[in-house]
């Protein structure tokens, strides 16, 4: 008899078995946006990393330039004190002065350096710049796929066209399209309006929802009286703060009505009803906790519909 697991799920056509909630580890060394060093240390990410395994998240989602590689160090280091098969996902970034596929290659091999590994679960383009064409970048993937340094590929931040062509053209290897990383969440609904996320239900391609809770915004913990810190503050203030208050109160309130549930846990629940794979970073042991029991329980379609319907306001 097969065991089905109901907090995991395949990403996408692949037989690779991740958590339905990851973790994001961008916060993990980074001093522009997220203050590393000032508030959480290294301690604090390693308590969030072991709680979040403990709690039956097994996904972490970094990058190469996260933290310029602090983040995929930090991780790799984590690894090799435990025992429990981790799945990992990291990116390249397609900067303009990176012109050919060797480049990926290049890229890969020293983010491989940092994680300690020999080859990586999921690797994704991480944005879709200009000059180098989506098909040199997955004919670059499909080599390293070959090659056994990657086991799935994923792109990030690519727009339906973009993701069409990146999928057929790695079909020309017979290899899926695992996944596309866009930014979603109760505040940014485009994946719904732009038929992202209907394309990637129709093809198997796993939507991963990042910043699902909007940089910490959904937490209920930020108000016009006390906005997020740093370059946060000064993307979301003002009338931005004002006008999320109701939508908070609405996550509160379904959330007392599920025995407790943070707005967190029920933004973030609200993602796995729409059938996505949320990444939300996590700083401490307490935000990992609490992002992990979003886990084992879902939204009602009445609860979901009156997210929706308040989300749009
Ligand atoms: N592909 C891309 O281009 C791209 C872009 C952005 C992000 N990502 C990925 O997506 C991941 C998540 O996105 P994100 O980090 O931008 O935003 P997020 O997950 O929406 O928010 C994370 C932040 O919210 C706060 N927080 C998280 N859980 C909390 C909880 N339970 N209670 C209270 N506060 C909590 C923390 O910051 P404070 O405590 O400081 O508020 C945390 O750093 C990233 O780590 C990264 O892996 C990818």
């Amino acid at each position: 008899m097969i065991v089905k697991n109901i907090n995991s799920v395949s990403l996408g056509t692949t037989n690779i078995s991740i958590s339905k909630i990851g973790l994001g580890t961008w916060a993990w060394g980074d001093t522009t946006v997220w203050s590393y060093g000032k508030g959480y240390t290294d301690d604090d990410i390693q308590e969030a990393f072991t709680v979040s395994i403990n709690n039956g998240v097994n996904f972490l989602d970094t990058a190469e330039i996260y933290g310029r590689g602090t983040s995929e160090k930090l991780i790799g280091n984590l690894l090799k004190a435990i025992n429990t098969d981790i799945v990992i996902a990291s990116k390249f970034m397609p900067f303009p002065w990176r012109l050919t596929k060797g480049s990926l290659r290049k890229a890969l091999i020293r983010s491989l350096k940092r994680l300690q590994l020999e080859s990586v679960d999921v690797y994704q383009t991480h944005w879709p710049f200009p000059p180098v064409p989506v098909r040199t970048w997955m004919d670059a993937m499909a080599d390293v796929v070959e090659d056994g340094l990657v086991r799935a590929v994923g792109v990030s931040n690519y727009s339906k066209a973009q993701m069409f062509r990146a999928y057929d053209q790695l079909a020309k290897r017979n290899i899926p399209l695992a996944s596309n990383q866009v930014e979603y969440s109760l505040l940014k609904r485009s994946p719904e309006t732009s038929g992202l996320l209907n394309s990637c239900k129709e093809l198997g391609i796993t939507l991963i929802a990042y910043s699902p809770l909007t940089m910490g915004l959904l937490t209920g913990k930020y108000s016009p009286d006390n906005p997020p810190p740093g370059i946060r503050g000064r993307r979301y203030r003002g009338n931005k703060l004002v006008r999320i208050e109701k939508l908070n109160g609405l996550l509160r309130e379904i959330g007392q009505t599920r025995g407790g549930k943070s707005p967190a846990q029920v933004a973030l629940n609200w993602l796995l009803a729409k059938g996505t794979v949320p990444i939300p970073g996590a700083k401490n042991a307490e935000q990992a906790k609490q992002n992990a029991g979003a886990l084992g329980w879902i939204l009602s379609d009445e609860e979901v519909a009156l997210l929706d319907r308040e989300s749009q306001k």
